[in-house]
C-alpha cells in the first residue's frame, strides 16, 4: 500500500464502521426540519442555529482588498434573508419561481441565495465570467422571473437580453454602485436597488412549511450536444450536504472554512454556503481573485481549519513556488480536500512536503448534488486516487461498449464489473437525497442518465482490490477547464454564427495548469482567406458572446474537419490528431489523463 500522510481522529471516525451504521433516515434527524413541518435548506443553514443559541456566531466573513469586509452572524444572515423573503413575495414571486443570481462574492449575492430558498422559490446560480449567451440560455431554459446582480453586470452583460427575455420582470442590484442608484435612475424595465426594497420589510422570520421534495437549486451543466441541462435539486439535498459537511470535510462547530469555488458553479453553493452553515461554522468569503500571496496570508491570519479547494488553485500555489508561503504560520489547518477535476499525484506530494498536510481529494457532479467518493481526514491517502464512496452511496464500475453505451445486463440494469481494475463507467445506485430530481424541460435527457437503478455518471474509473476509485477521464466531449464543465456544443454554436465560419469543432487540450484549454478548429465559408487578423477576430468573437469562462483560448484553420456519414464532426478525432495518438480505435481516445 503506498498510504501517505498522517491519520487523525475525525468527526466520522472509522469509515468501515460509519459504512456500516450509516443511514439516510439517521443523518436527516442530525437536521432539525421546519418547526412547522417539512424541511428547508435555508432554515437548517442559518435559523436553526440562531433558535439554539448560536445567532451571535459568526456565519460569513467576507474579505475584500482592504481586508475584512463585513461580517454576518448568524443572526444578521437570519433577518436579511426573511427580508429577501419578503421582498420576493412583495413583488410576486413565489413558491417554484426561478431566481438567478449573478454576481461575485458580495454578501448580498449570499443573502439573495438563502432568502430564495426561504420564500421556496427557487434559485440559480449564474457565473459572473459568462458572456451574454450562456446567461440567455440558462435564463431562458429556467424562465427565471427575477434576477439578481450587480449594476455593473448588468450593463455589461444583461441590458441588451432583457427583450429576449420576456418573463425576466425584474431585476435586483447587489453590489457596488447599487446603493447609489437608490431612488434614482433606472437602469431598465423592472431594475430597482435591493436597498430601496428593504424600508418595506419587517424581519418575519417565518419559514413556510416546505415540503422536502419541492424544487430548491437549479445547477445548469454541460452535455456533450444541445443546450445546457439544468438539474435541479429539492430541499431534501441539504440531508445530503450536511452529512457530507461532517463525514467528508470534518467540520465541528469551532471550525473556520474556506471553500474557494465561486457560488456562481455548484461547488460555491452547495460547499460555499449551504453545507458549511448547516454545520454552524464561520465560512471566509474571499471577494478577490487568486493570488498566491494573499492566499498563504489569508490562510494564516484567518485561522482557516478546513479548506476545500481545487487542483486548479493547487497547481498555481505550485507553480508560484516557496516564497509566498514562506515564514507564514499555517498550524491552524487542519484539513485540505480538493474537488472538480483530477487531483495529480504530484500535487498531493507537493502538499506534503510543502504544506506539511496532504491534500484530500473528493469526487462530485453537478447531478450528484453533493460529494459521492472521497478521502476522509481519519484515513490514508493513495495518491492520485479519488477515495472511496461516502456513507450512504453505493458505487460501481459498469461495463461500456466499444461506442461508450453502457450495456444493459439481464435484470435490466447495467452490467456491473466487479473485478478490481477493470475499466468502465462509474454508476451510483439511486436513491439519495441529493440527487438531481429532473433536467429542467428534458424529462427524456433525464431518463437516459439511468439505468434500471444506477445513475450513470459519464467518468471512465477503476475500482482497486481495496475499493478504491481511480479516475481515468471523461466518457464524452465535455471540456474541463479551471474545474468548470464547458459544453463543445456552446462554443461550436457561438463560432457558427460568424459570417465566416462554415464549420466548427471545439476539443479540449491539455494543460499543465488548468487541466484542459478550449480549443476550436475551424472551416472557412468558400471565398474567405484565413488570416490572422481573422483568427484574433473570432477569438474576440467567442470572448464577447460566451465571456472568458468559456471562450476559445485557441483557434486553428483547418478545412475539412473530419465528420462521421451522418455528417457529425468527430470531436474524438480532431483531439487524436492533436495529441499524436492513434487515430484507429476511436474507442481508446477517450482516456484524457
Ligand atoms: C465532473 C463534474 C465537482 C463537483 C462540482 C462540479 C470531474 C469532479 C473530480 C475528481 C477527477 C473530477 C468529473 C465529473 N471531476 N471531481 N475528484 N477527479 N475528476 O461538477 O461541473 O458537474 O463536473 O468533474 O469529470 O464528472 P461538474
Amino acid at each position: 500500500m503506498n498510504g501517505a500522510g498522517p491519520t487523525v481522529a475525525s468527526v466520522m471516525g472509522d469509515y468501515g464502521t460509519a459504512r456500516r451504521e450509516f443511514t439516510w433516515d439517521s443523518a436527516r434527524r442530525w437536521l432539525d426540519g421546519l418547526p412547522g413541518g417539512g424541511l428547508n435548506i435555508a432554515y437548517e443553514a442559518v435559523d436553526r442555529h440562531v433558535a439554539h443559541g448560536h445567532g451571535a456566531h459568526p456565519a460569513l466573513r467576507f474579505l475584500g482588498p482592504d481586508g475584512v469586509d463585513q461580517v454576518l452572524t448568524y443572526a444578521d444572515l437570519a433577518d436579511r434573508t426573511a427580508r429577501f423573503a419578503e421582498v420576493l413575495r412583495s413583488l410576486g414571486v413565489g413558491p417554484g419561481d426561478l431566481v438567478c443570481g449573478l454576481a461575485g462574492r458580495v454578501p448580498d449575492l449570499y443573502v439573495a441565495l438563502l432568502g430564495t430558498l426561504k420564500a421556496r422559490s427557487v434559485f440559480s446560480p449564474l457565473f459572473s465570467a459568462f458572456g451574454p449567451e450562456p446567461l440567455r440560455q440558462r435564463m431562458q431554459i429556467g424562465e427565471a422571473r427575477l434576477l439578481v446582480t450587480t449594476p455593473a453586470l448588468y450593463r455589461k452583460k444583461v441590458a441588451g437580453l432583457r427583450e429576449t427575455l420576456p418573463l425576466l420582470e425584474h431585476v435586483l442590484l447587489i453590489g457596488a454602485g447599487a446603493e447609489d442608484l437608490v431612488g434614482g435612475e433606472r437602469l431598465g424595465p423592472g431594475v430597482v436597488p435591493l436597498a430601496e426594497l428593504w424600508p418595506g420589510t419587517t424581519g418575519d422570520p417565518v419559514v413556510e412549511p416546505t415540503d422536502p421534495e419541492e424544487p430548491a437549486l437549479v445547477h445548469f451543466t454541460s452535455g456533450t450536444t444541445g443546450t445546457p441541462k439544468g438539474a435541479v435539486h429539492v430541499h431534501e439535498a441539504v440531508v445530503a450536504h450536511h452529512a457530507t459537511a461532517r463525514y467528508v470535510l470534518d467540520l465541528r462547530d469551532d471550525d473556520i472554512f474556506w471553500c474557494t469555488a465561486d457560488p456562481g458553479w455548484v461547488t460555491g453553493t452547495s460547499y460555499g454556503v449551504i453545507a458549511p452553515l448547516t454545520c454552524g461554522v464561520t465560512c471566509v468569503v474571499d471577494e478577490l481573485e487568486f493570488d498566491a500571496r494573499r492566499w498563504y496570508r489569508l490562510l494564516e491570519e484567518e485561522r482557516v481549519t478546513v479548506w476545500y479547494t481545487a487542483p486548479t488553485a493547487l497547481r498555481m500555489l505550485m507553480k508560484a513556488g516557496s516564497a509566498p508561503h514562506e515564514g507564514r504560520d499555517l498550524s491552524a489547518l487542519r484539513h485540505i480536500a480538493s474537488v472538480g477535476e483530477p487531483l495529480n499525484p504530484e500535487v498531493v506530494h507537493w502538499g506534503l512536503a510543502e504544506l506539511d498536510r496532504p491534500i484530500r481529494d473528493t469526487w462530485w457532479q453537478t447531478e450528484t448534488g453533493a460529494i459521492m467518493v472521497a478521502n476522509y481526514a481519519a484515513t490514508e491517502i493513495r495518491p492520485g486516487s479519488m477515495g472511496r464512496p461516502v456513507p450512504g452511496i453505493d458505487a460501481a464500475v459498469v461495463a461500456r461498449d466499444v461506442e461508450g453505451h453502457v450495456l444493459t445486463g439481464v435484470d435490466g440494469g447495467p452490467v456491473v464489473l466487479d473485478e478490481p481494475d477493470a475499466l468502465g463507467e462509474l454508476a451510483l445506485r439511486r436513491p439519495w437525497p441529493s440527487l438531481m430530481r429532473t433536467y429542467l424541460g428534458a424529462p427524456d435527457r433525464y431518463a437516459t442518465a439511468f439505468l434500471g437503478d444506477w445513475y450513470l455518471s459519464g467518468d471512465l474509473v477503476r475500482r482497486d482490490a481495496d475499493g478504491w476509485f481511480w479516475f481515468v477521464g471523461r466518457g464524452d466531449d465535455v471540456i474541463k477547464s479551471a474545474g468548470h464543465l464547458i459544453g463543445p456544443f456552446e462554443v461550436e454554436s457561438a463560432l457558427l454564427e460568424h459570417h465566416a465560419v462554415a464549420e466548427a469543432g471545439v476539443i479540449g487540450v491539455p494543460d499543465p495548469v488548468v487541466g484542459e484549454v478550449v480549443k476550436a478548429f475551424v472551416a472557412l465559408k468558400p471565398g474567405v482567406e484565413a488570416s490572422e487578423e481573422l483568427r484574433r477576430e473570432l477569438l474576440g468573437w467567442g470572448r464577447t458572446r460566451l465571456g472568458s469562462a468559456v471562450a476559445p483560448r485557441e483557434i486553428a484553420f483547418q478545412q475539412d474537419l473530419p465528420k462521421t456519414r451522418s455528417g457529425k464532426i468527430m470531436r474524438r478525432l480532431l483531439k487524436a490528431r492533436e495529441l499524436g495518438l492513434p487515430e484507429g480505435d476511436l474507442s481508446t481516445l477517450e482516456v484524457s489523463s
